[in-house]
């Protein structure tokens, strides 16, 4: 029976992808900041474990704590929407510190007993807007576009220990609690000066009816943890794999 280790499971993708394998049978370690066993059907498959990507020892003692995993999901982010005029550098810092250094983060903790093994397999969350930018979303483009490049060098560092890495790519997903988290990260509002093109930004959203559901998601991450032929991008949902 495999084990897989997902960060960011108290909502949205990271909880999808969750049942998902639980529901397939495997040993699922769901880690969030702050753990809710009850999100999630009961299970003696099931552990739910306290990992905040950002803070170092929370990382060491998930991974500790963990055990031997096969699949780890790097699935923890959070978003900004905003001009860059409107985005402090220390919210900057933030979306990086989560999205990008807590990916890299969390991969370093695990690979030791990946390439001792010989096995082992990394999925990172990324998104469709590093397919195709958006304006408003420099920063947190920035970020993921970032573990894009990071994820694609590290599969050839690591090929030689049989560990494979995949990116899963998803598009806009309305059903998750990804906007509503990062209201706060935009308390000043956007800019004045950008405002008519936030309204244009927003009307294209309502008009457009192709997103991205979690069970995208969770499918994407599925086929990345247990195809070895899949691609290294993976695009999920209608909105992402038509722009892919
Ligand atoms: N929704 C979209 O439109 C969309 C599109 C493309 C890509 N994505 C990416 O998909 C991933 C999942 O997003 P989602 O849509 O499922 O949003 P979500 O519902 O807000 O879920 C994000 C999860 O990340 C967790 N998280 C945030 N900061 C963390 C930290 N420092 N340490 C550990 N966990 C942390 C959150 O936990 P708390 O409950 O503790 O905050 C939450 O469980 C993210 O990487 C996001 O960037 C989202």
């Amino acid at each position: 029976m495999k084990t897989v280790l997902i960060t960011g499971c108290s909502s949205g993708f990271g909880l999808e992808t969750a049942r998902y394998f639980l529901e397939r049978d495997w040993k699922v370690i769901a880690t969030m900041r702050t753990p809710h066993e009850d999100v999630l059907p009961r299970s003696d498959r099931l552990r739910v474990l306290a990992l905040d990507v950002t803070d170092p020892e929370s990382v060491r003692k998930a991974v500790d704590t963990a055990g031997p995993i096969d699949v780890l999901v790097n699935n923890a982010g959070i978003g900004v929407l905003s001009a860059l005029e409107g985005i402090s550098m220390e919210t900057a810092r933030e979306v990086f510190g989560t999205n990008t250094l807590g990916t890299m983060a969390v991969t370093q903790a695990v690979l030791p007993q990946f390439r001792q093994r010989k096995s082992g397999v990394i999925v990172n969350v990324t998104s469709s807007v590093t397919l195709k930018s958006l304006p408003l979303l420099s920063v947190y483009t920035a970020s993921k576009a970032a573990v894009n490049a990071f994820t694609e060098s590290l599969a050839l560092e690591l090929q030689q220990f049989n560990v494979r890495v995949r990116l899963v790519l998803p598009g806009r997903a309305p059903e998750t609690r990804f906007g509503e988290n990062a209201r706060p990260r935009i308390q000043g509002g956007i800019p004045e000066a950008y405002a008519g093109l936030a309204q244009s930004v927003f009307a294209g959203w309502a008009q457009s009816s192709a997103v991205t559901r979690a069970l995208d998601v969770a499918e994407a991450v599925w086929r990345a943890a247990n195809d070895p032929s899949s691609p290294m991008r993976i695009a999920a949902g209608a909105d992402a794999v038509a722009l892919a």
